[in-house]
C-alpha cells in the first residue's frame, strides 16, 4: 500500500487526479470506479486542470439511495452528472450509476455488478471513506466478498450525509451499493480522504485489524492501494 501525505485537501487532489491522468494517457477508455461525497471533490476539482482528453472514458459509480431517480437533486446520479461528467467533459453514455428507482432493485444491482464485468472491470477504483469505516455504502459489518446489492443505511451514515438535504427525515433509508467484493476486483484503489474527521477512520483502514466490522480495512488485503490524505486525515497515523 502506497501512502501519500499531502498538506491541503487541494494537495491530496492534486496528487489523485495525476494518478488518474497518468491512467488515462496511457489508456483513454479506462475504466474509473466515481464516488460521491465531499473527498473526491478536490480531485474532480484537480483532474479538471489537467490538459486531457476524457471523453471516451468509461465510468461506474459507488452507489445511489433506493428510491432517488437519476433526476432528483439529491441523487448521486445528479451529483456525478454535475461534479464529474460536466465539469470533466466524459460522455454521459458511458457513465453508469445504479438506478435508485428500478422496479427491482435487487435484480438492478445484480446487473450492475455484471455491467462492470462486462467492461472488462475497473482500472482505478475512487474511494472516500465514511467515518464509521464504510466503503460506497458497505455499512459494518459488510463481507469482503459481498456484491453490489440493496442495503440499508446506518443511522450514523444518514446523519452525516444530513448535510446534503433539507432534514433527516429526507434522507433515504437504504441504498444500492456496490458490494466489498466488487470494489476489491478493481485493478487500483485510490481512497482519499481529508479533515480531521477522517482521521480515525483513515488510521483504522490503514493501521487497524483486518475486520468486516471495520469495511475500509479491507484495502490491506488489496494488491494495488494507494492512499492519499491531507495532513489533518494523516494525523491519527502511528507507524506509517
Ligand atoms: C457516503 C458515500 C461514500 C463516501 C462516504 C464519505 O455516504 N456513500 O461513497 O465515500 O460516505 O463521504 P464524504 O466524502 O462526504 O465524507
Amino acid at each position: 500500500m502506497k501512502i501519500i501525505r499531502t498538506g491541503t485537501s487541494a494537495d491530496a487532489g492534486v496528487h489523485a487526479a495525476r494518478i488518474v491522468a497518468a491512467l488515462v494517457r496511457d489508456k483513454p477508455a479506462a475504466v474509473l470506479g466515481l464516488a460521491t461525497g465531499s473527498s473526491p471533490m478536490p480531485l474532480y476539482e484537480a483532474l479538471a486542470h489537467e490538459d486531457l482528453d476524457l471523453s471516451q472514458v468509461r465510468g461506474f459509480s459507488l452507489d445511489e439511495y433506493l428510491g432517488l431517480g437519476s433526476t432528483h437533486k439529491h441523487s448521486y446520479a445528479q451529483v456525478i452528472q454535475r461534479e464529474v461528467i460536466d465539469r470533466l467533459g466524459l460522455t454521459p453514455s458511458l457513465i453508469h450509476t445504479p438506478d435508485g428507482q428500478a422496479p427491482d432493485a435487487a435484480r438492478e444491482a445484480r446487473d450492475f455488478d455484471a455491467r462492470i464485468r462486462a467492461a472488462g472491470g475497473i482500472d482505478i477504483q475512487i474511494l472516500g471513506i465514511g467515518s464509521n469505516g464504510h466503503l460506497a455504502f458497505n455499512e459494518p459489518p459488510s463481507s469482503f466478498t459481498s456484491r453490489t446489492r440493496v442495503v440499508e443505511l446506518a443511522d450514523s451514515t444518514r446523519k452525516d450525509n444530513a448535510r446534503f438535504f433539507d432534514s433527516l427525515e429526507d434522507v433515504p433509508t437504504h441504498a444500492i451499493t456496490q458490494g466489498m467484493g466488487t470494489i476489491s476486483e478493481a485493478r487500483h484503489l485510490l481512497l482519499i480522504a481529508h479533515d480531521l474527521r477522517k482521521a480515525e477512520a483513515a488510521a483504522r483502514a490503514i493501521e487497524g485489524p483486518v475486520t468486516e466490522d471495520f469495511p475500509a480495512s479491507m484495502i490491506q488485503l488489496h494488491p494495488h492501494v494507494t492512499v492519499v490524505l491531507d495532513e489533518a486525515a494523516a494525523s491519527a497515523l502511528q507507524h506509517s
